[in-house]
């Protein structure tokens, strides 16, 4: 099994929505509501958004292929001065196969080539598969936080951090 990290390019962005739907809808069942779920994925995932994204310099959009096939994806930005890994989702079908690490390794040289020591996340407090995965990537948990995001929802996060 080989697994190839790319950069995300304008061409990719659709195949990029619709496994990010796919992620969503079966990693946070249960854990957010629906509403919720959807008013998120509109909020992150509109294509103009993602192409301001890609062009942003203190952005990066990554895409991992297993054999040759698109199976997840992370996102790094500057967030007050932190390395902050945005986003990282994997396939359900293509899980635990190494690709979520691979992007998190990918992760920690983008951030030390940016001449960060530390790289942080914020997951969902309920998101256990998740919490799980990142321990055995390196991070611990350093924060509590909730946060508004409007329409009525909250974020109700762990701050995690690893050393890289
Ligand atoms: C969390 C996630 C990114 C991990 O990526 P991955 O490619 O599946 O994971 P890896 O192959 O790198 O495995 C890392 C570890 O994650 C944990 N893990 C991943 N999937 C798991 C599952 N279904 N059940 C239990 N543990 C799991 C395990 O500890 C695993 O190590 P192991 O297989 O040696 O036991 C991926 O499972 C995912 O996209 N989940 C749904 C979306 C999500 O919650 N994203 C994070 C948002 S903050």
């Amino acid at each position: 099994m080989t697994i190839d990290i790319r950069p995300i390019t304008p061409e990719d962005i659709f195949a990029i929505v619709t496994l990010a739907r796919a992620t969503w809808l079966d990693a946070y069942a249960g854990i957010i509501p629906r509403e919720q779920i959807d008013y998120m994925l509109a909020q992150r995932y509109d294509r103009a958004g993602l192409e301001a994204d890609i062009e942003n310099p203190e952005k990066w959009l990554h895409q991992a292929l297993i054999d040759g096939v698109l199976a997840g994806f992370a996102a790094c930005e500057i967030c007050n001065e932190e390395f902050k890994l945005d986003k990282l989702y994997i396939h359900p079908g293509m899980q635990r196969n190494g690709a979520g690490a691979a992007l998190v390794a990918h992760a920690a040289a983008l951030a030390r080539g940016h001449g960060h020591s530390g790289m942080i996340l914020a997951v969902n407090k309920h998101n256990e598969q998740a919490i799980r995965a990142y321990i055995k990537y390196g991070f611990r948990v350093r924060d509590k936080i909730v946060t508004p995001i409007g329409g009525g929802f909250v974020m109700d996060d762990y701050i995690m951090e690893k050393r890289v």
